[in-house]
């Protein structure tokens, strides 16, 4: 697929939802939404049907699609952090935490990945089992092997996925002997090829961006992580790393980099906190890293299932928003278990309430339903720079969707040996509110029969076209 195959103008009519605010959702039960020859959202209204949709707006010639029975339209979802190599990991974490995950579990997997082979079939794998759970937009880490990197930016534009796609930078002795950059200049020639060949795929970057990818502080000498600040501000690149996740590894940020004054003022006086920079975790951040971090711009991914798998912490994300940081979230493949936002949804809640249970602040802690589904979709679309393009359906945004049918009791409950219906049961009586809430707390990927991207169809069940022939 080329970024700029035109598509055929179609309108969705059925349910649709999404975020207005961070405490909003809109639900319209009887949507039409039009989405152009380029994929953009031209008009989306509420109460009109096909005849009149199609007559105020002069598109009679656009192809008319009939969401059916308990669907809806979602926007995409949007994965600020994830690392697409760590795929054959997932689950695998044991008691581990973050040091000794890495080295048991991280390095060695990651280093399989100098076999262009091992990355094709791992990356093509990944990207399809994203695209399935509804993700339209992943901020990936690849490994440090620029010829693998290449391949994943090579099959997210071919999927069209939209995708950041960081070669990772690391030179210190923290990771193994044949799994590390060989000097600093290595670190940035290598790096640099791989933003040039991605730039290259997609120049105007609408499916495909490079970003620029120093692991963890302790993963960088000084000396690395200078000059990588000056490539990203020559390339005027996006930024992403991961701070403050655990406490052994703040520890060790402390003995590495006596003159600074926390992790945060290791990043800071590298020039690598922009507003283009994506800092994962932020679990155990001070007052005052926090200001700082608000003072440039740069914004959070809250990752979840990862924090509580290797016992990383509960990040304060209610105070984090109150404090105005842009927040999305992550998986953290395989830190975290899971390539589904949605599960990250849930366990952003979850994680919410241990710190009500927990903390001094009680309640105040905890993230609702509506903030979670905005952290998944318009607050990941502002960390990875795309507020203007996705994360809602607006007019003029590019159309960037999943459809989630949620079936009914009947489909599935015919005691004959099969079910086929998703895993959330609808009875017909609940308002369109809770069936919401029943796909947040209950759905899995089941659910999600089909996603676009750009106007594009990206994944696709067979739910889905037999809901269209239905249609
Ligand atoms: N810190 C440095 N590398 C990693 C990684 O791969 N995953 C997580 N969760 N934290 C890290
Ligand atoms: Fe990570």
């Amino acid at each position: 697929m080329s970024a700029s195959a035109s598509i055929s103008k179609t309108i969705y009519l059925g349910p649709f939802v999404h975020s207005i605010s961070l405490t909003k959702l809109d639900i319209c039960e009887t949507g039409a939404v039009g989405v152009d020859e380029n994929g953009i959202i031209a008009f989306v209204e509420k109460e009109l049907d096909l005849e009149a949709v199609q007559e105020k707006h002069s598109w009679q010639d656009a192809t008319p699609i009939h969401l059916s029975g308990n669907a809806f339209l979602f926007p995409g979802f949007i994965d600020t952090h994830t690392h697409a190599p760590q795929h054959p990991n997932n689950g695998l974490f044991g008691k581990t935490t973050l040091l000794n995950w890495l080295k048991t579990y991280t390095f060695p997997m990651e280093l399989s990945f100098k076999d262009l082979k091992h990355a094709e079939t791992v990356y093509r794998n990944f990207v399809s089992r994203t695209l399935s759970h509804g993700t339209t937009t992943a901020a990936y880490y690849a490994t440090i092997h620029v010829p693998a990197t290449n391949l994943l930016a090579d099959i997210c534009l071919a999927r069209g996925q939209r995708a950041l796609i960081g070669r990772v930078c690391m030179n210190s002795d923290l990771s193994p002997e044949d799994y590390r950059d060989a000097s600093v200049s290595q670190s940035v020639a290598d790096s640099k090829a791989s933003i040039d060949y991605i730039r290259s795929i997609d120049p105007k970057g609408s499916i495909v961006r490079p970003v620029v990818t120093p692991r963890f502080a302790p993963s960088c000498t000084t000396e690395c992580l200078t000059e990588i600040g000056k490539l990203a501000k020559d390339e005027d690149a996006f930024i992403q790393t991961h701070i403050s996740e655990n406490k052994n590894e703040i520890e060790l940020v402390k003995e590495l980099f006596p003159s600074s004054k926390s992790y945060t003022d290791v990043y800071d006086t590298h020039n690598l906190l922009t507003p283009k920079t994506i800092l994962a975790h932020a679990i155990h951040l001070s007052i005052e890293e926090r200001k700082t971090i608000l003072a440039r711009g740069s914004s959070l991914s809250h990752c979840p299932c990862s924090n509580t798998a290797i016992t990383s912490g509960c990040a304060p994300i209610r105070e984090l928003l109150d404090e105005g940081h842009t927040i999305g979230l992550g998986t953290d493949v395989s830190g975290g278990f899971h390539p589904s936002i949605l599960e990250n949804v849930r366990h952003a809640i979850w994680t919410s309430r241990h710190l009500a249970l927990q903390s001094s602040l009680g309640d105040k802690a905890k993230l609702s339903t509506e903030e979670a589904l905005y952290l998944a979709t318009r607050g990941g679309a502002a960390v990875v720079g795309l507020s203007e393009k996705v994360g809602g359906f607006d007019v003029g945004k590019e159309f960037d969707a999943q459809l989630i049918d949620l079936g009914s009791v009947e489909a599935g409950g015919n005691n004959d040996g099969h079910f086929e219906a998703g895993p959330v049961d609808i009875f017909g009586q609940e308002s369109w509110l809770e069936k919401v809430e029943k796909w947040v707390y209950a759905g899995d990927d089941r659910n999600t029969t089909a996603v676009w991207v750009s106007g594009r169809l990206v994944h696709k069940t067979r739910r889905y076209v037999g809901a269209q022939a239905n249609g």
